[in-house]
């Protein structure tokens, strides 16, 4: 088929080249056009693991190509989908000014009969709005070709995007449209030969079940962290803790990793788009306002931690802290609502000095940390990173992390405090003789 995707982003790269590797025609627009000439001199504008290989694959074989002219794209593809930004508005709400002016430029240029799929994440009656302004562009122009609209929430998650897009947990349908429905299931042929679950349903429901996912997730990681912190008071252990709760298949053991807080660019958007949603319908989300809250009030505590392992006193000047990890996961350069960046701002508030290392973050975290420039200085690796830091704190588990020599990182710094937010060396006995060792939701010494 000839699909076109709009919007080149996180969702749309990985889309558009996985239609690619399934054998469609993809063309991919945008309105970057930085980012357009970069993809087409073969220039990988994120990091995602195999993504660069796959896309070099598909801009090969020409089945891959990139485009700034939207316009030129729609008259060309049969399927269109939407995977723009819906990013919040400063109320929490989404702002999907985006996605529906991508519908008005649909209408304005569609020359065929066509299938239009949201995969960006918008909220409930988006899809139908959109539809609504489609159909209004056409009747304007005096024309009438036969369009189908379907919901179709994405479920990547940034660093096992690839992988989560040529084998999708579940394909979500949101559509009153037979059209739209025959057209997803030629394109979705692989899916179905792979037995791939398909949930056929309204577009409300399709747009509910993403808020529904992430803001479960979100709740089930909240809930985690609440309990690391109360582990420490009664002397519980926590991932003894989450492994016990996780081998109960009610519960799972997904999403039960303490951490510093969740952030990225899904849950706390879309946590405060739902709840916007539901208080225009007159209801209160109660766990999904007690998940954000207990989040945001998590990585103050973090703040706290950190503060209090360099302390005494709220003034931090003359400290340096090392910072590993800026990303808001391991295996992406996404920072967006990433407790790093959040930990980084209240640390140099209180005039502390940042030095900060990611494996992939860096660059994206220097453009969203222009607040703090005179505070923070990026390092070339862990080790420089660590160097006279009064405290070493690892808020993002790279993988890349656990093989670093303790003995010279610890060498390279002033001060004996190494805070573990991921607890990703809870398991090394070394580390505990080497720094004034501090997991999260752990005892302090001797796990
Ligand atoms: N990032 C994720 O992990 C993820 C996962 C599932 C769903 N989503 C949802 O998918 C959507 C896209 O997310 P993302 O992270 O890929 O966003 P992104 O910010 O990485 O990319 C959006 C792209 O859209 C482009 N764009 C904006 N307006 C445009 C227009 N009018 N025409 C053409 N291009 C335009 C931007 O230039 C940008 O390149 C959001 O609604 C998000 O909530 C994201």
């Amino acid at each position: 088929m000839r699909a076109g995707i709009i919007g080149t982003g996180y969702v749309g790269l990985v889309y558009g080249t996985v239609l690619a590797k399934l054998g469609h025609e993809v063309i991919c627009a945008d309105v970057d056009e930085n980012k357009i000439q970069r993809l087409n001199h073969g220039e990988i504008p994120i990091h995602e693991a195999g993504l660069a290989e796959r896309l070099q694959e598909g801009i090969a074989n020409g089945r891959l190509r990139f485009t700034t002219d939207l316009a030129g794209m729609i008259r060309q593809s049969e399927v269109l989908m939407i995977t723009v930004g819906t990013p919040p508005r400063d109320d929490g709400s989404s702002n999907t000014d985006p996605v529906l002016s991508v519908a008005a430029e649909i209408g304005e240029h569609m020359n065929g009969p066509r299938t239009v799929v949201m995969k960006s994440t918008v909220p409930v009656g988006t899809t139908r709005q959109a539809e609504a302004i489609i159909r209004e562009r056409l009747r304007a122009r005096g024309v009438d070709y036969p369009l189908g609209v379907a919901m179709n929430p994405e479920f990547l998650k940034e660093g096992t995007a690839l992988k989560d897009a040529m084998e999708p947990s579940r394909v979500v349908i949101g559509t009153d449209s037979e059209l739209a429905r025959e057209t997803l299931a030629a394109l979705y042929k692989d899916y179905s030969d792979q037995a791939v679950p398909f949930v056929h349903t309204n577009p409300e429901t399709a747009e509910m079940i993403k808020y529904a996912s992430n803001s479960f997730l979100a709740l089930k990681v909240a809930f985690i962290n609440e309990f690391a912190l109360l582990s420490e008071k009664v002397g519980a252990n926590v991932i003894d803790l989450a492994y016990g709760m996780g081998l109960d298949s009610r519960i799972g053991p997904r999403f039960l990793q303490a951490g510093a807080g969740y952030g990225g660019s899904c849950f706390p958007k879309d946590n405060s788009a739902i709840i916007g949603v539901a208080r225009q319908h007159g209801l209160d989300l109660l766990t999904v306002r007690a998940s954000q809250e207990a989040n945001e009030r998590h990585q103050d505590a973090m703040v706290e931690r950190i503060a209090e392992s360099v302390g005494p006193g709220e003034d931090l000047s003359g400290r340096t802290i090392a910072i590993l990890g800026l990303s808001f996961k391991p295996g992406t350069d996404d920072v967006r609502e990433s407790p790093s960046l959040h930990i980084i701002r209240k640390l140099a508030e209180r005039g502390a000095s940042i030095r900060a290392y990611c494996p992939h973050g860096m660059e994206q975290a220097a453009l969203a940390l222009q607040d703090c420039v005179g505070s923070i200085v990026y390092a070339e690796d862990e080790y420089s990173c660590a160097a006279n830091a009064d405290a070493l704190v690892l808020v993002t588990d790279w993988p890349q992390f656990l093989g670093l020599d303790l003995r010279r990182l610890k060498a390279s710094m002033r001060g004996q405090a190494m805070l573990d937010l991921r607890n990703m060396f809870a398991a090394n006995g070394e580390i505990r003789q080497l720094f004034d060792y501090r997991p999260i939701g752990l005892k302090r010494r001797g796990g």
